[in-house]
């Protein structure tokens, strides 16, 4: 390319990094070719570190206020948790309770179990990554108990900061827990049934479906955890994870 039509798009890259609500969508390669045929122009370091890339939406998402209901409900907004260099990022659906009091995802009882899931599989919390569609807790009527689910339009409106999120991260792959998360990430509409279980793409990431621990809390059925564990045993394969026979062989 030349110089010239070079100069331009980076330069206009960087107007939408500085002026837009989200990262502008050139895979971090892109942009990392287009600096070495360009040198001058410092865009988005090819090198940058990831926990520092994130820090500018963290600090979006907790000055956000595009829903105001949810602004003024929340405690503190839910932005993500774990390694920024994570081959492997979980996608939930919004904080619950447990979340908005302590600022971290998939802490509750849902996150306790998906904690065990990731033992099981070899990984800490702190191996991976974990984030939500969403990152404010539904609001609900005061004086009532449980979650609600997030609405269409506010998933769309949360969405971008999921995009950069992951877009920083680049994980190898991702697992959207729940058909919630899925209509979150990919705008999609399905049953469980049909969606889980096998390989989906995000922006040519891998995806795997799942169920939420949510729901294996409500249906203890060992034929429900089991082909959770079976989806999560295709992760560690793509993952090129070594696999025991222990875990070959375990119910969670
Ligand atoms: N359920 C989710 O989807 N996300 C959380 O962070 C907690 C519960």
């Amino acid at each position: 390319m030349m110089q010239p039509a070079l100069d331009i798009v980076i330069a206009a890259l960087e107007r939408i990094r500085q002026t837009s609500d989200h990262l502008p969508r050139a895979s971090r390669t892109a942009v990392a070719r287009l600096q070495a045929s360009h040198p001058l122009i410092a865009y988005m370091p090819a090198a940058a570190n990831k926990a520092e890339l994130l820090v500018p939406i963290r600090d979006r998402v907790r000055a956000c206020t595009k829903c105001p209901h949810l602004a003024c409900s929340r405690t503190q907004t839910v932005f993500g948790v774990g390694n920024p260099d994570a081959d492997l990022m979980f996608v939930g659906e919004a904080p619950g309770v447990d979340e908005d009091q302590q600022g971290e995802p998939f802490v509750g009882r849902a996150g306790q179990l998906l904690t065990k899931i990731l033992k099981t599989m070899g990984f800490a919390r702190e191996d991976v990554y974990i984030a939500n569609i969403l990152k404010c807790r539904p609001d609900t009527p005061t004086g009532t108990f449980g979650n609600r689910v997030p609405t269409p339009t506010e998933m769309q409106t949360c969405r971008p900061y999921l995009v950069d999120q992951i877009e920083v991260i680049q994980p190898k792959v991702l697992v959207a827990l729940g058909a919630v998360a899925v209509e979150g990430l990919l705008g999609t509409r399905g049953t469980m049934r049909e969606l889980r279980g096998r390989w989906h793409a995000y922006n040519g990431i891998p995806l795997m479906i799942t169920y939420h621990p949510a729901y294996l809390l409500r249906n203890q059925a060992p034929s429900e955890k089991r082909k959770v564990w079976e989806d999560m045993l295709q992760v560690l394969e793509r993952l090129n994870r070594p696999i025991t026979e222990r875990q070959r062989n375990y119910f969670l």
